[in-house]
């Protein structure tokens, strides 16, 4: 009897699949909007180069790792291998050149906690913010896109947690909420715990990839289109990847004590990690390792108020799944 209940509530929740599929079809940013993001690149190359020979530029963030949505704003790395390199000198100076070739908002912010030059260009329409050597984010990045080449599941399944999130406002760092890159890590944790599993560890694999970036080692096997049939063996559907990964953070996760890594495709101790107690502004309520960083909490931004608001949607979310007749309406219904 119980495996009777099983399917009727497995066949219940899949006639949300075709929903859920056509809110994810209708976030795909077009073909000609990618287009736009390489002219700009190429511009902004020509730019660099006639100043610093040596110097590469790179896409990162949600341009580059798959999970971008339509008219995002672009994230540009200027990497240069020069040891005494003066980031604020140089921002300055690349703002002159952007000004100078008819950009427009063109803004210098040498002291953020990331230094950064704002730029719009008029003929594209596209924003852009260019750092410099913030190579871990290029390499994170790669990460993302090639466990996004895996299982066409994972895509879905971030797409429509960042919408959740963003349309419920707890996707703000700002205010204590989680960033877009906490919750695809979240997500492909989730789908690397399925069982059977639909994604790999990649970093548990035998390395075909291997940065030294920062005096940290990243390494992973990226020879994804090896692993194009990993995942077939589940059979779950996005509908209910949906269901069980708000379920998970509602009412499945301990976090009291555990630490969710894809690192290492596991959950880990807060103990073994350090992370049981508040160290200055990190208070490790809800613990996601950086990949690479691994000293690094993704959820360090979150505080006794914020952890709050997130659980409480994490729990809406659920109870939608549970119980609403039209999850996939209820669910992005703004805050
Ligand atoms: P949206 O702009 O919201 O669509 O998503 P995004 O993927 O651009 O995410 P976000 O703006 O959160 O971050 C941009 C990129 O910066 C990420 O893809 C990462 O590569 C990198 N990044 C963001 N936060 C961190 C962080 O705390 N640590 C590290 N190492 N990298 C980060
Ligand atoms: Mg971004």
């Amino acid at each position: 009897r119980n495996v009777k209940r099983y399917m009727a509530c497995r066949n219940d929740i899949r006639r949300h699949d075709a929903p859920f599929i056509a809110v994810y079809k209708s976030l795909i940013p077009a073909e000609e909007e990618l287009e736009k993001q390489k002219q700009l690149m190429a511009k902004l190359d020509n730019l660099v180069a006639n100043e610093w020979p040596n110097a590469k530029l790179y896409l990162y963030g949600s341009c580059a790792n798959s999970f971008g949505f339509p008219k995002s704003d672009i994230d540009v790395c200027l990497a240069i291998e020069d040891d005494d390199v003066n980031k604020s000198e140089m921002l300055l100076k690349l703002a002159d050149i952007l000004e100078s070739n008819d950009f427009q908002n063109v803004q210098a912010l040498t002291r953020a906690r990331v230094p950064i030059v704002k730029l719009m260009d008029p003929v594209t329409g596209i924003s852009c913010d260019i750092c410099i050597n913030n190579v871990l984010a290029v390499v994170n990045t790669k990460l993302l896109r090639d466990y996004s080449q895996i299982d066409g599941r994972l895509r879905q399944l971030a797409f429509i947690v960042k919408h959740w999130a963003k349309s419920r406002k707890v996707n703000e760092t700002y205010q204590g909420t989680l960033s877009s890159y906490a919750y695809v890590l979240m997500c492909i944790h989730y789908l690397q715990l399925r069982s059977p599993p639909i994604l790999p560890c990649l970093q548990e694999m035998e390395p075909t990839y291997s940065v030294r970036v920062d005096n940290i080692r990243c390494a992973y096997f990226d020879n994804v289109e090896r692993l194009s049939t990993f995942g077939s063996s589940n059979r779950e559907t996005i509908a209910e990847l949906v269901w069980g990964f708000f379920n998970y953070w509602a009412y499945g996760h301990d976090y009291a004590n555990t630490v969710v890594s894809v690192r290492t495709g596991s959950i880990l101790g807060k103990r073994e990690k350090d992370w049981t107690r508040r160290v200055g502004n990190d208070r490790h309520l809800i613990c996601i390792e950086d990949p690479f960083e691994t000293s690094h909490d993704l959820g360090r931004v979150v505080d006794k108020f914020s952890i709050r608001v997130l659980r409480e949607e994490f729990e809406r979310a659920a109870k939608i799944m549970h119980q609403d007749p039209n999850p996939s309406a209820k669910l992005f219904e703004p805050y």
